[in-house]
């Protein structure tokens, strides 16, 4: 490539005729491996390839080879290639709790991206958090960017039955209670839904947020379905990195990308793929680190009317490689814009809009993308829920199933209303030690309350809401109990849960007030959850309050310093102090 110097962030490292004492010394390590001068001062965009992939992540492990394929794409397309480390999160290995990281991995990516010869980026996304994370960063950076999936891991089998990944785990777990399969073909059962590298194979966290990722512009079309092991994987990583080089050229950075409109299509894409309900905390969180005003009652608005299309686990029947070969996120983004449901002149990574990507897709199998006269389900958002306890709290009104409607929602005096009698715990350990305890009465008409698990709680907010009722329901065949809580729900688990409260029990919210055998009343008509006691009642109990610490100690300073400086998870969970840094690349270091 020989041409006129183009003005790249990088020559203020590797090519500043006014300061060569300090270009030799930014050269001259980067040459140890044997790049060469010529190629660092040949107006070359240095491409950042943020990789999540290592031993300690096995969803996002398969980067690890795909990074050549990124490296061969911008290779060819005239750019050079960098690959770094950014801090691990897998999901189901971190303790206390992956959540604990988004945050961490957004901060170190931004500090790798402000302070180091980048022109452009390519974020290696997969596992839940992974993907909000880089996204949050590339946003506060401003530097072109686009994501790159790693992919679902195959279709699970089990004795010639499907078995997601994540969803499988609350059906096994209901057959080992119930003594129906020993410990061996549990775990066993378990592991077999997940048979290759790549991500979870259902619609959860994961999936999700890779189709959203694509919606909003931020990913090739048609990257976030094609499963890990497949060739069109690493045929995709080599489109990525050449895309990647053009876009440095081009200077189409995330802020030209991303807009209110691109975030209302991934509401809207949400509710249509049936998506987690993590994503309102990860979309707003993104959104509020591009500046971009967006909160949780934009999702009730925006999205709760759309139909569900996509028939995947955990609410549907199929799994992401019946998706990506029916056709995945662009035909599914086909069928809205049809209906007018998505605004398809968002500019996206390809230089081109929306629509224009998806202009050409086809839906090759209508049992797993359904046409719209007849979805998954008729509205599939997600339903925002207030009252006395919480300001803010969210219900994936689709994961309500017919057992549940029918126990509770079908009196005719009341339609689509309950009252419950509060079982409170105090976190997870406290809800194993003592669901089973005959003492506390649980029947079906218990409402299992989790709290003090919020993000200050249980440091990044615990997945624990969807809790199993005690083994004598189970027994009797109640497989679910209404549950709330200020935590967040696995996108992959089955009960009807009121989840992620705001503000939470850790941070002066209600629920901490309340004590077990409360009457609670939810009216999914109205929207309101509130606890049957007067205002005097409730605020003489606020002032009761023991002072102690009702969740456990910080462990590490990390986990101090994340308490001290979290928001709630209506507000996405971000720190707000870091919202002040925005368009780091223009200030250089
Ligand atoms: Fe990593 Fe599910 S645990 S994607
Ligand atoms: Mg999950």
């Amino acid at each position: 490539m020989k041409s006129k110097k183009i003005n790249l962030r990088s020559r203020a490292w590797f090519d500043d005729p006014s300061n060569p004492d300090m270009t030799a010394l930014y050269l001259e390590k980067y040459l140890n491996y044997g790049l060469t001068i010529e190629e660092l001062q040949s107006s070359r965009p240095v491409i950042g390839i943020a990789q999540t992939g290592s031993d300690l992540v096995p969803c996002n492990r398969a980067h690890v080879e795909l990074a050549k394929r990124l490296k061969d794409g911008i290779r060819d397309a005239g750019g050079i290639a960098i690959e770094f480390p950014v801090h691990p999160i897998q999901e189901t290995g971190r303790r206390p709790t992956a959540a604990l990281d988004r945050n961490l991995q957004c901060l170190s990516l931004i500090e790798v991206l402000h302070g180091y010869p980048l022109d452009g980026v390519i974020l290696t996304t997969g596992c839940d958090k992974t993907t909000p994370a880089l996204l949050m960063g590339a946003a506060s950076v401003d530097l072109p960017a686009i994501a790159f999936s790693v992919g679902p891991m195959l279709n699970g089998t089990y004795k010639g039955q499907c078995v997601g990944s994540g969803t499988i785990i609350w059906e096994a777990r209901k057959r080992l209670a119930k003594g129906e399969i020993d410990y061996d073909s549990f775990i066993q059962q378990v592991s077999s839904s997940a048979p290759s590298s790549g991500h979870c194979n259902t619609m959860g966290t994961a999936l999700t947020m890779n189709s959203l990722a694509e919606v909003l512009g931020m990913m090739l079309p048609g990257c976030a379905s094609i499963p890990a092991p497949y060739r069109e994987r690493a045929q995709m990583a080599y489109r990525t990195g050449k895309r990647a080089v053009e876009m440095v050229l081009e200077d189409l950075t995330p802020s030209k990308i991303l807009s209110r409109q691109s975030f209302e299509n991934a509401i809207r894409l949400c509710s249509a793929l049936g998506g987690s309900t993590n994503a309102p905390i990860h979309i707003n969180a993104i959104a509020r680190h591009a500046g971009i005003e967006l909160n949780i009652t934009d999702w009730q608005e925006i999205g709760q009317h759309i139909p569900q299309l996509v028939n995947c686990q955990p609410v549907g029947e199929y799994l992401s490689e019946d998706f990506h070969n029916a056709g995945g996120v662009p035909s599914v983004v086909k069928r809205l814009l049809q209906e007018n449901l998505l605004d398809g002149n968002c500019l996206t990574v390809t230089g081109a809009t929306l629509a224009q990507n998806c202009d050409n897709a086809q839906c090759h199998n209508e049992e797993v993308i359904r046409p719209f006269n007849r979805p998954v389900k008729a509205h599939a958002g997600l339903k925002v829920l207030r009252g006395n306890l919480f300001d803010s709290a969210v219900m994936k009104v689709s994961a309500i199933n017919e057992d549940f409607s029918r126990r509770y929602l079908s009196d005719p005096a009341t339609p689509n209303a309950f009252k419950a009698r509060a079982i409170v715990f105090d976190g997870p350990e406290h809800y194993h030690r003592e669901i089973n305890n005959p003492a506390l009465d649980i029947d079906e008409n218990c409402m299992l309350v989790m709290r003090y698990t919020g993000p200050k709680g249980y440091p990044g907010s615990a997945e624990v809401v969807n809790m199993q009722p005690p083994t004598y329901l189970l027994a009797k065949g109640i497989d679910a109990l209404p549950t709330i809580g200020d935590g967040r729900q696995s996108g992959t688990s089955g009960s009807p849960s009121i989840l992620n409260a705001s503000p939470e029990a850790a941070d002066g919210g209600g629920l901490a007030l309340l004590q077990t055998g409360d009457m609670v009343n939810v009216d999914l008509n109205t929207g309101l959850v509130n606890v049957q006691l007067s205002d005097a009642e409730l605020q003489q109990r606020r002032e009761a309050l023991s002072p102690e610490l009702h969740y456990p100690e910080s462990q590490t300073w990390w986990q101090e310093i994340y308490r001290a400086k979290v928001s709630n998870l209506d507000g996405g969970g971000v720190f707000e102090d870091m919202l002040k840094y925005r368009r780091l690349r223009d200030k250089l270091p």
